[in-house]
């Protein structure tokens, strides 16, 4: 069971983010589904390009529904593993990532985001709503994970969504089978920002977390 750990008071954006991690194995207890709905909550005050909104959810919760996307993704999941670079397939044995989605049954919600591609910048925004959903789930004391299927266009069949709305992650999101403590893996912050100029350190005035 993850516990929800306590905030600090002045860097609870930090300590939530920093918290977080992608789960992919998860017990079958349900969860309250008004966290999910306060996770979408948060969601939907992100930023969009020109403020459409171009975000929609569909949460599912129904076994056989979840069997189905199951058996879905995992289809897709072995022709992946056919057509990837080396690197990824060696990164994906590394993590024990396999083309079984046994999380996609087993957790109590999938939260399945949907873009409407006709909108200014609707892939930032969506994966920027993304982005404050998870931090919020983590907020709850919620497991998560932003699985992104290799095929997506069953999506809009089996839940009858239009057109011009495409699948971009399936949010799964429940509690762990088991307590995990991964090492963030994480590059510093200065190796990543630079100040004035491409390579120039920010010396002092800055520190890791
Ligand atoms: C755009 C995006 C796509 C991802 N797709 C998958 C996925 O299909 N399957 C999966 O197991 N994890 C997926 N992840 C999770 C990442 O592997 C994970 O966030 C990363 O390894 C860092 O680990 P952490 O989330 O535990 O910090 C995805 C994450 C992002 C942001």
């Amino acid at each position: 069971m993850k516990e929800i750990r306590p905030l600090s008071d002045n860097h609870i954006v930090l300590t939530l983010a920093s918290n977080r991690i992608s789960v992919r194995e998860y017990s079958s207890e349900p969860i309250r589904i008004e966290d999910v709905f306060y996770a979408i909550n948060a969601a939907r005050n992100a930023p969009s390009g020109a403020n459409r909104q171009p975000w929609r959810f569909v949460i599912v919760t129904k076994q056989s529904l979840k069997n189905e996307i199951r058996k879905l993704c995992e289809e897709a999941e072995r022709e992946l593993r056919d057509r990837i670079p080396d690197w990824f397939k060696k990164w994906l044995k590394d993590k024990g990532i396999s083309w079984r989605k046994e999380y996609l049954s087993k957790a109590p919600v999938l939260v399945l985001v949907f873009g409407r591609t006709r909108d200014p910048y609707w892939l930032q925004s969506v994966w920027l709503a993304i982005g404050y959903m998870l931090l919020a789930l983590e907020e709850r004391g919620l497991a998560s994970l932003t699985y992104t299927p290799p095929k997506i266009r069953w999506a809009n069949r089996l839940l009858n969504v239009p057109d011009e709305y495409v699948l971009q992650t399936i949010v799964v999101v429940g509690k762990p089978a088991k307590e995990i403590k991964r090492e963030k893996e994480r590059l510093n912050l200065h190796d990543i920002v630079f100040c004035e100029n491409w390579g120039n350190p920010c010396t002092n005035t800055m520190n890791n977390p």
